[in-house]
């Protein structure tokens, strides 16, 4: 019974993923870019066929370990990771929304995240910060039953969003929250979402605090 409804829910994600993939993609997908002419080597940021040679990755294993040298003291890194959401305040204090543009790959890496005109859908963004998924989100499609939920610690992040002309209160809802509390104080319902976001979001969070939840219908879409 359940491997039916999981078998299901995949024949579902791929038609959504094809019909995502005509309409959206100009670009092939990073994991099926494969440099076959070397003339076009600076037309994407990464290939998925490049092989580190010796050389490569003993310069790279130099860098990391030169990396890992310097050390903040224990007290230090506490102050950072306690109170890691100050930081970030101070962070977009400084570059308000001016850091982290230029979404012109988000519907090429990710087409789920293109709402079709018909289609009912609830977006989560955590840790969306200034809108700079949020946006490009809510513009490309003028659905009025996609509706998209973000949240940040950063109380100035939050701010900065809820300022921009372009947010509207009757498609979009942020606020503040630390995705690494136990318990989230959240405006929708349990199990109402139908895609979470997490877009440079876990490399600033400490994996010690990483949490799963099982929730295997819920697709997630997730930049380290
Ligand atoms: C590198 S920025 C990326 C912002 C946004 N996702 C984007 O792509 O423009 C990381 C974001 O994660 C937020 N963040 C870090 N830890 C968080 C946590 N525990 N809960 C919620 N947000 C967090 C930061 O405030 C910051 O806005």
């Amino acid at each position: 019974m359940f491997s039916n409804t999981m078998r299901g829910m995949s024949r579902i994600l791929q038609t959504l993923r094809r019909k995502c993939h005509t309409r959206h993609r100009k670009k092939p997908k990073f994991g099926t870019r494969f440099l076959l002419d070397k003339s076009k080597v600076f037309s994407f940021n990464a290939w998925d066929d490049v092989e580190w040679d010796e050389e490569q990755e003993k310069e790279a294993q130099i860098k990391v370990q030169a990396n890992s040298e310097v050390r903040f003291p224990p007290n230090v890194i506490e102050r950072y990771e306690n109170e890691a959401d100050k930081y970030w305040d101070a962070f977009y204090d400084v570059h308000t929304n001016r850091f982290f543009k230029d979404r012109h790959w988000l519907f090429t890496e990710f087409p789920e995240l293109a709402v079709g005109d018909t289609e009912s859908k609830k977006i989560l963004e955590i840790g969306c910060g200034v809108g700079n998924t949020i946006h490009p989100l809510l513009q490309q499609s003028k659905n009025p039953d996609l509706f998209v939920y973000g949240c940040d610690f950063s109380a100035k992040a939050i701010e900065i969003l809820k300022e921009a002309p372009e947010y509207d209160n009757s498609r979009c809802n942020a606020f503040v929250l630390d995705a690494t509390q136990e318990v989230w104080e959240v405006p929708f319902e349990d199990n109402s979402i139908d895609i979470v976001v997490l877009i440079f979001v876990l490399s600033a969070i400490n994996p010690l605090k990483y949490k799963m939840e099982q929730n295997r219908e819920l697709l997630l879409v997730v930049f380290l």
